[in-house]
């Protein structure tokens, strides 16, 4: 069967074929070709970019869930019966210019930060007695037990030291960086 219709060339300027200048004739471009994007070629790269935002999501929840452990390894920061309770100690972990606050907040129970404020890094200091930590620069103030923003403008949580006592020493042997 002949193919009755006419293939309508799309130019640039709109206008007919045999107007255009000599150069464009010379390098023809077909500008709607040009501009065609494929349905398919559209749909992977919607999926392609559905995929990247969907593994970058997972690592922040695996990051958030699991936390991430850094540090030398075990190092001993104290003596169980050097630190009574409900008092507060300064120690340097992983390197000697990052201090650490340990805190033993029950006879059995001892936690460990990071000092440095997860807003603008001034140093925080304990308060047992209010289950706080608290930051003087903005007031801002942290959960003793969980290291946890409570008031002020952090939004992250303090580094949090692990910790391990063994024969009556406590090592701090990772650091945990959370997110939330
Ligand atoms: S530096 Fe701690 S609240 Fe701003």
């Amino acid at each position: 069967m002949a193919h009755d219709k006419q293939l309508r060339v799309l130019t640039p300027d709109g206008r007919p074929p045999d107007e255009q200048p000599k150069w464009r004739k010379d390098f023809p471009i077909d500008t709607a070709q040009d501009n065609y994007v494929a349905r398919r070629d559209f749909t992977k790269f919607m999926v392609l970019i559905s995929g990247s935002f969907v593994a970058g999501q997972a690592w922040i929840a695996l990051k958030t869930l699991g936390g991430k452990h850094t540090g030398p390894g075990p190092r001993p920061i104290a003596r169980v019966d050097e630190i009574a309770v409900g008092q507060a100690a300064i120690f340097a972990y992983p390197d000697e210019h990052d201090t650490c606050l340990l805190v033993r907040a029950g006879q059995d129970e001892f936690l460990a930060y990071s000092n440095k404020c997860s807003h603008l890094s001034c140093a925080v200091t304990p308060d047992v007695s209010s289950g706080r930590l608290l930051c003087p620069c903005h007031h801002g103030s942290f959960d003793l037990a969980t290291g946890r923003p409570l008031a002020g403008p952090p939004r992250r949580p303090l580094a949090r030291i692990v910790l391990e006592v063994r024969d009556g020493t406590i090592y701090a042997t990772g650091v945990e960086e959370r997110t939330v």
